[in-house]
């Protein structure tokens, strides 16, 4: 017996982010929209518990988490002890979310590992319990559950659904090398040492979603972990630039980076500036919509 669970990466249309707190986690205010680039994953009912990951041609190999401390494990084995029962499967993770890029692509094989697991195992685990394991497992993990476009606050666990009618077009572009999230959140503390408790509001953002016009949208895009990635890794600058002029609306940092991703105004919009990034040079451009659903079952 096997269930497929397919969980989608996400972007930050809005990531306001304040003073770290005493436990470390920053405040945010943010605005998560579910994107279609999608990882499946899919467990199959076995004695143990083992992992085998197959990654898309622009994904190296060796960028990916393996071992017993990989965050699909790691779900299986808390929803497992909530339920009291072994944690045992056979997990096969096709990726295709840029590793270490900014767009929770670990927490979307950790979400999609919780809802393969809770079908499999036939627990009917209540989803306010799903989504306070997810919040222990990550702070992105309860968004990959709910998926869409919605709010989060707290350290981004606390998710709350936004109504988006929207249809969004978006080009992404990974780096070849990730980027550390505590590397870059620490550089946001040294960068901005005057950074308030309260995180930048997402209001503004959501009143801009809410005219459904892509160019609104654009103009309220917000990161506070563009300026760090960008001061670590300054072509990331370059890219913004380059994507812009090749008629994108908006170019952005995605969450902690290093992919950038651009807004633009339709799908015609879209590939025109794919095809004007990939003739730069950039080896990997991907194109998708938002919203999509959370982590799901495949039928
Ligand atoms: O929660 P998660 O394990 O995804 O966070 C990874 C790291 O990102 C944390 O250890 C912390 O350094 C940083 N982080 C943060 N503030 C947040 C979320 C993450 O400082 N709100």
């Amino acid at each position: 017996m096997s269930i497929t669970v397919r969980a989608a990466a996400k972007i930050n249309l809005h990531l306001g982010v304040g003073r770290a707190r005493e436990d470390g986690f920053h405040p945010l205010d943010t605005v998560y929209q579910a994107i279609g680039i999608h990882d499946d994953l899919t467990l199959t009912a076995a004695e143990g518990l083992s992992l085998d990951t197959l990654v898309a041609d622009h994904i190296d190999p060796a960028g990916v988490p393996s071992g017993a401390d990989n965050i699909v494990l790691r779900a299986a084995r808390l929803l497992a002890q909530h339920a009291g029962r072994p944690a045992a499967g056979a997990f096969e993770v096709r990726k295709d979310i840029p590793v270490a890029g900014g767009m929770a692509g670990g927490s979307a094989d950790a979400a999609a590992a919780l809802v393969a697991c809770d079908r499999l195992w036939d627990l009917e685990t209540p989803d306010d319990v799903l989504l306070a394991l997810a919040a222990e497992l990550g702070s992105d993990i309860p968004f990959s559950l709910v998926g869409g476009t919605a709010r989060g606050v707290g350290r981004g666990e606390v998710v709350t659904p936004v109504d988006d009618r929207g249809s969004w077009w978006w080009v992404a572009v990974p780096s070849p090398e990730g980027l550390s999230t505590p590397m870059v959140y620490r550089h946001f503390d040294t960068l901005r040492p005057d950074a308030t408790e309260v995180p930048a509001s997402a209001e503004p953002l959501l009143a801009a979603l809410a005219t459904g016009e892509p160019l609104q949208l654009a103009r309220a895009l917000h990161n506070d972990l563009q300026e760090p990635a960008i001061d670590l890794r300054p072509e990331l600058g370059d890219l913004i630039v380059r994507g812009e002029s090749e008629g994108a609306l908006r170019g952005l940092v995605s969450g902690s980076g290093p992919t950038v991703v651009f807004l633009c105004d339709s799908a015609d919009g879209a590939r025109a500036t794919a095809v004007g990034l990939a003739g730069a040079g950039h080896d990997v451009v991907l194109t998708a919509t938002g919203p999509v659903a959370g982590a799901h079952v495949l039928a």
